[in-house]
């Protein structure tokens, strides 16, 4: 049977995010050449459209850190990197070059939201791959304002996801996933059952680490933590009226 290669397979099998950093953070060098790496990415139309800040400076890492709710992650990490999905540079050599730049809209804010996004996963597996140890910060969305304004950031410009960066302080057992026949559906999408939905999902259920959230949380399910207590409504449809606002001032939205 045709599979990936054995230690391709067990290296995502236990891979795992990282949290917790001890306080050396990993030079410049490696990560300026995982960055180089990473960027052989697919990009739309090869206009590589983002950006990456780095923070290292410790006064900078707190008031980042806590425009990502100090959440321990981000207060800990010794190194941050924000991914920005970013029109502005190529906007402007298109105005130095007496070319019409029509990406002041929102195909190319989504665009450069996947240019970014991509980047940023490359970026993590080869760093995981380094032996450094990386966590995702989905809080940039929820606070790109702030974040812009701290990091500078131009028009035609936005904080996608923040990665943390540092050597792993901690080993973390890997998550549960759904099984690929809950994801992968052969030509068209099923139409799915309750019964089905559930079955998808059980092995989410089941995940020890998950069951304790339900417990602590005093919730009857899992599907109830991320809507009571993870991701509710209410600030999810908050968050998306300051979100679509910054979109706008940034010039995304014709
Ligand atoms: C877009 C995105 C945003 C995330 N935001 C956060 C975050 O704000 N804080 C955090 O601790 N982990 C964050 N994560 C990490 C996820 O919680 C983690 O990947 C998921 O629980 C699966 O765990 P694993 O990566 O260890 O397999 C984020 C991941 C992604 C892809």
């Amino acid at each position: 049977m045709e599979r990936i290669p054995e230690a391709l397979a067990e290296f995502f099998e236990h891979r795992a995010t990282v949290r917790k950093y001890t306080d050396e953070a990993p030079g410049s060098e490696l990560i300026d050449s995982i960055l180089k790496a990473a960027m052989r990415a697919p990009t739309t139309g090869n206009m590589q459209l983002y950006s990456v800040i780095e923070t290292r400076d410790a006064e900078m890492r707190r008031k980042l850190a806590a425009l990502h709710f100090n959440q321990p992650a981000a207060a800990g990490a010794p190194l941050m990197l924000t991914f920005c999905a970013d029109y502005y540079r190529f906007t402007r050599w298109c105005e130095v070059s007496d070319a019409d730049a029509g990406y002041d809209n929102f195909l190319s804010l989504t665009s450069a939201m996947l240019d970014a996004v991509i980047l940023a996963q490359q970026f993590v597996t080869l760093a995981e791959l380094s032996g450094l140890g990386t966590c995702y910060l989905g809080t940039c969305l929820y606070n790109a304002p702030e974040i812009a304004e701290l990091l500078r950031l131009p028009r035609l410009t936005v904080p996608v996801v923040c990665i943390s960066v540092g050597y792993p302080a901690e080993s973390p057992e890997a998550t549960e996933r759904l099984g690929v026949e809950g994801v992968l559906y052969r030509e068209t999408y099923p139409e799915l059952s309750d019964s089905e939905v559930v079955d998808i999902y059980k092995a989410k259920d089941d995940f020890a680490p998950n069951a304790r959230f339900v417990a602590e949380n005093g919730k009857r399910n899992l599907a109830q933590v991320f809507t009571d207590v993870r991701y509710p409504r209410a600030m999810n449809e908050s968050t998306s009226v300051k979100l679509l606002d910054f979109l706008k001032a940034q010039g995304f939205m014709k």
